[in-house]
């Protein structure tokens, strides 16, 4: 069971295919002050089981990632752009999106983290708000204007895509690397400012 905290959503009926699809909402897991914060796009299966974000396979290829760079996952914040299982593990919808949009950036408000880290297409183009082509882009440092705050937001391939086309391991490893690099040698806020 893991702690709640103040960015948890202990009940929401807004997407009614989500609400029959779900067996329970799926929050935001980890430190409420972590420096990264990793957004996936919506519970599978054994995460609508689990109660928690990546606990699946895709988890254990995302847990293996942090402790390559000398973290564990308990030091990172991991959550979803969308709550709760899609039917059919299906893409969430732009209205599903939107709608679970307030619960996100209430939670990036409170964790306020050096850096967002997008996992794969979904969440990257929900927080940047453009196209994006993930395997190219994978590592790249972006900011983007999230909730009125500048946030740095680094794209990252999804760890799902690791298990079917190995191909993508590189471009995933390569991109947390510089996620974890990109707080852990400071960066530059000051940028931000501006923006
Ligand atoms: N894929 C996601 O995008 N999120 C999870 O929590 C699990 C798998």
């Amino acid at each position: 069971m893991t702690e709640t905290d103040a960015t948890d959503v202990s009940d929401c009926r807004r997407c009614e295919a989500l609400c029959d699809s779900r067996s329970r909402i799926v929050n935001g897991v980890g430190p409420t002050d972590a420096a990264l914060l990793f957004i996936g796009e919506a519970p599978g299966r054994h995460e609508d089981e689990g109660g928690e974000p990546f606990v699946g396979r895709s988890g254990d290829v995302l847990d293996a990632a942090l402790r390559d760079n000398g973290l564990a996952r308990a030091d990172v914040r991991i959550t979803n752009c969308v709550r709760c299982r899609p039917p059919d593990n299906r893409d969430p919808t732009a209205e599903e999106l939107s709608q679970c949009r307030g619960y996100l950036e209430r939670e990036i408000d409170a964790v306020n983290p050096a850096a967002v880290v997008t996992l794969g297409k979904v969440p990257s183009e929900h927080l940047l708000g453009r196209s994006v082509g993930v395997t190219a882009e994978a590592g790249s440092v972006c900011e983007a204007r999230i909730a009125g705050a500048a946030r740095r937001v680094v794209v990252c391939v999804h760890p799902a895509a690791t298990l079917y086309d190995p191909s993508q391991t590189e471009p995933f490893e390569a991109s947390v690397a510089a996620a974890i690099e990109l707080v852990e040698g400071g960066g530059d806020q000051s940028r931000l400012g501006d923006f």
